[in-house]
């Protein structure tokens, strides 16, 4: 086994995240203070993650999504959304069958429609590929915004409800969440943003209301196992009430 290859994943623990979402922010800065242009920062973003995933795996952590581009980021310098776009290409095209190889299920969210075609191809490709594994489900948003994905979930009840299939009574958050782009995904339990800013940035807006929010100042390409723990240690000390009273959680704990 390789190195960096991902083992198989150990029982759930409840200190442990299920699902942990990532704003992967600091690419640009990191580079800038090193003199370099910022896609190399971009680059060395994506040799993170290649050692990131099997360390999630390795403390039981079976989902991870990842903001890799926003639907705001379009506003950047043509240059650098080039650069974006073909940098996720051949990763997606160089990493897929590795990928595969450890059982991670990929998964990509977002509009699609706006990349080249065989962009759209590629991501089909290791979709499909990966359909059946049973290891670290791995999501991807791409020309992702949490407004477009509500907006995309509404239009497609409001048809719903045109074609007579569904009354509007019927419409409830269950049936919102159903035609959400992450349907099927547990709801995040810590999201990690890296590169010191506190905000969403337009990222999981329904998905995160109950998430755990944990921020460093980390830019994504220092991001590393001693990050990551520190993290996990924060999640792990939280006590999440959902509404309840922390007396009231004790009690359903014991
Ligand atoms: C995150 O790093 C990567 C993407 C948004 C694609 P940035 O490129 O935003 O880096 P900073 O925030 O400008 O340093
Ligand atoms: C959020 O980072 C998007 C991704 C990491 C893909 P940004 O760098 O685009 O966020 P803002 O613009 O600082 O809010
Ligand atoms: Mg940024």
């Amino acid at each position: 086994m390789r190195a960096d290859a991902i083992p198989s994943a150990p029982p759930p623990d409840a200190a442990v995240p299920r699902h942990i979402a990532v704003i992967m922010d600091g690419n640009g800065r990191w580079a800038a203070a090193r003199g370099m242009q910022r896609i190399a920062g971009h680059r060395r973003g994506v040799e993170v993650l290649r050692k990131l995933l099997p360390l999630l795996v390795r403390r039981g952590v079976p989902y991870l999504t990842l903001f890799a581009f926003s639907s705001e980021n379009w506003r950047r310098p043509r240059a650098e959304v080039s650069f974006l776009v073909e940098l996720l290409a051949a990763t997606i095209e160089r990493e897929g069958k590795r990928l595969h190889a450890n059982q991670v299920r990929l998964r990509v969210i977002g509009d699609l429609s706006r990349f080249p075609a065989h962009l759209q191809r590629k991501i089909a490709e290791s979709v499909e590929l990966t359909r059946e594994n049973r290891g670290l489900g791995l999501t991807v948003a791409v020309n992702y915004g949490g407004r477009w994905d509500l907006t995309q979930a509404c239009r497609s009840v409001a048809e719903s409800v045109e074609r007579g299939e569904l009354p509007a009574g019927a419409v409830d958050a269950e049936l919102l969440e159903s035609r959400l782009c992450t349907d099927g995904l547990p709801e995040p339990d810590l999201f990690i943003r890296t590169g010191g800013e506190q905000r969403i940035s337009n990222f999981l807006l329904w998905q995160l209301a109950y998430t755990e929010l944990y921020f460093t100042d980390a830019h994504w390409p220092d991001f590393n196992e001693t990050h990551l723990d520190s993290a996990l240690e924060f999640f792990a000390r939280r006590q999440r009430r959902f509404g309840r009273t922390g007396e009231q959680v004790r009690q359903l704990q014991a």
